[in-house]
C-alpha cells in the first residue's frame, strides 16, 4: 500500500489499545483458575486471537460478547485434548506460554503456525520443559514448528538459569510449574516483563520474587478474576515517536500501561532530551503520556534496559535517525529471532529510505540526523516493522513511500492507520 508521507503534524489524544503480553495472558490465566473470569479491553488482535481460540479448542468455556470476555475456568485439569492440531498464526508468545502449560496436560498435541513462527526457535522453552520431564519434538526432529508435545502429570519442579534474556520462557516455566509436585527456582539473566508472576498473584497463587531468582512451589490452584487489560505501551511506541520526529506535533496517548518492566523507552525518550510527560492515573499502573516535537540527541542503549524496551528498538532506531549524532544499541541479539531478523530487517528498511544505519552483531549503530526519502519498502511479515516505516514515512517530503505486505499490522494494531488519521490536522 502507498503510505502517508509528509505529514504536517499530529495534534490530539488517542485511547491505546489493550495490551498484547496481558491479553495472551489473560484467556491463559483464566482458562486454568477455577472460577469466573471477566476481561475487559482485551486487545482484539490476530496474536489474541490465536490465544482466545487455541484455548477454545482446549475445551475452554469462553464466552465473547465482543465487549468483555467471560471465561468459566475448571483448573489445568479442565483442558481437554484438542481434535485437531492448534493454529499459532504468528505468535511466539502463544506457542511458548502454552508449551508450559500443556506440559502438565496428560494427552499429546501439535503446535503449528505461520512460516515467520516456523523458523523461530523452540528449544528455549522444550529443553527446560524436558528436564521437568515433558517428551515433545519439532517437525523432523528439529526444535521448529510443528511442534508435538506430550505433557505429564507428573511433572518434576525446575532449578534453571536461563541462558536468554526471555519473558516468554520464564512464563513457559512458570506456567509448568505451577503444576508440579514441589519447589521450581528460575533464575533470569535480566530481568524481563513480569506480568506473569504479577497475574499469579493477582489469581491467588503464590510466587517469591527476590531480584531475578524466582520461587514457585506447585501444585497450585488459581481462582478466577476479573482483570481489566491496560494500554499497550509497545503500540503506543510508534505514537510517541511520531509525535516527537514530526514537526508541529503534540499528542497525548490516554490508558497507557506503566509496568516499570515495559517502561525503558520512556527513559531513552527522556535521555534522547525528548518532550515527554508521564501523567499517571489513580492505579499508577496506567497513564497518559504526552509529547511534542523535540530537538534530540544521540544515546546509548544496551545492558539492563534492553528487556525493557526489546519490541521498541525497531522505533527506537528510527527516533536515532532523528537525533543528532551516533546512537548505539547494543545486547539486543535477541532482535534476530523475533517475527523477522530485526537487526537485518530495520538496517535494510530503513536504509532503502536513506537513514545512516549499521548493523553489527548485538544490535545497531545509527548516524543522525538525516533526512528520509521515498522507496519500496516491507514489513516483511513482521508487524513492528510494518509501523515503524510508516511512522518513518511521515517525514518523507516530495517522495512516496510504498509498503509492501501492511497487513502484518493486523498482529498486534489492528486500528492503526485509523488512529494515525485521526491524529493529522
Ligand atoms: C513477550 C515477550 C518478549 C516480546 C514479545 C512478548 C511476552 O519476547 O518480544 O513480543 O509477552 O512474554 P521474548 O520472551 O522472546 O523476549
Amino acid at each position: 500500500m502507498k503510505l502517508q508521507t509528509n505529514s504536517k503534524g499530529l495534534q490530539g489524544t488517542l485511547k491505546i489499545l489493550g495490551d498484547k503480553s496481558i491479553s495472551h495472558r489473560s484467556i491463559m490465566f483464566a482458562s486454568i483458575a477455577e472460577g469466573a473470569s471477566e476481561i475487559h479491553n482485551f486487545l482484539r488482535a490476530k496474536d489474541c486471537l490465536s490465544t482466545l481460540n487455541a484455548f477454545k479448542a482446549l475445551g475452554g468455556k469462553i464466552k465473547d460478547t465482543g465487549d468483555v470476555i467471560y471465561v468459566y475456568g475448571t483448573g489445568f485439569q479442565g483442558l481437554k485434548k484438542p481434535s485437531a492440531p492448534l493454529d499459532m498464526g504468528n505468535s511466539g508468545t502463544t506457542t511458548r506460554l502454552l508449551s508450559g502449560i500443556l506440559a502438565g496436560c496428560n494427552f499429546e498435541v501439535t503446535l503449528f503456525g505461520d512460516e515467520s513462527l516456523s523458523k523461530r526457535p523452540m528449544n528455549r522453552v522444550m529443553l527446560p520443559l524436558r528436564e521437568m520431564g515433558v517428551a515433545g519434538h519439532g517437525v523432523h526432529d528439529t526444535e521448529f514448528l510443528p511442534l508435538t508435545i506430550y505433557g505429564t502429570k507428573n511433572l518434576k519442579p525446575i532449578n534453571y538459569q536461563m541462558p536468554v534474556a526471555s519473558a516468554q520462557v520464564k512464563s513457559a516455566l512458570l506456567f509448568a510449574a505451577l503444576q508440579a509436585q514441589g519447589e521450581s527456582v528460575i533464575l533470569e539473566k535480566e530481568a524481563t516483563r513480569n506480568h506473569t508472576e504479577e497475574m499469579t498473584q493477582q489469581f491467588g497463587g503464590e510466587i517469591a520474587v527476590c531480584g531475578k531468582e524466582l520461587r514457585l512451589t506447585g501444585p497450585q490452584m488459581l481462582k478466577g478474576q476479573k482483570i481489566v487489560v491496560p494500554g499497550d505501551i509497545s503500540s503506543a511506541a510508534f505514537f510517541m515517536v511520531a509525535g516527537l520526529i514530526v514537526p508541529n506535533s503534540k499528542i497525548t496517548l490516554k490508558n497507557v500501561g506503566l509496568n516499570k518492566t515495559r517502561t525503558g523507552i520512556i527513559d531513552v525518550i527522556k535521555a534522547m532530551g525528548g518532550k515527554i510527560t508521564i501523567a499517571p492515573y489513580k492505579d499508577q499502573r496506567t497513564g497518559n503520556i504526552t509529547v511534542e516535537t523535540s530537538e534530540l540527541k544521540a544515546t546509548a542503549v544496551g545492558g539492563e534496559i534492553t528487556p525493557q524496551l526489546i519490541d521498541e528498538l525497531p522505533i527506537i532506531a528510527l527516533l536515532a535517525t532523528q537525533a543528532q549524532g551516533v546512537t548505539v544499541i547494543k545486547d539486543a541479539e535477541e532482535l534476530k529471532v523475533k517475527e523477522t531478523n530485526r537487526i537485518d530487517a530495520v538496517t535494510c528498511e530503513l536504509q532503502k529510505l536513506g537513514a545512516d544505519i549499521t548493523p553489527t552483531d548485538d544490535g545497531l549503530v545509527i548516524r543522525g540526523k538525516t533526512k528520509l526519502h521515498g522507496g519500496k519498502v516491507t514489513s516483511a511479515g513482521d508487524h513492528r516493522i510494518g509501523m515503524m516505516l510508516q511512522t518513518a514515512a511521515l517525514l518523507v517530503q516530495g517522495g512516496q513511500v510504498e509498503l509492501e505486505r501492511s497487513e502484518a499490522i493486523n498482529i498486534s494494531f489492528p486500528t492503526f492507520f485509523e488512529s494515525l488519521a485521526k491524529l493529522e490536522v
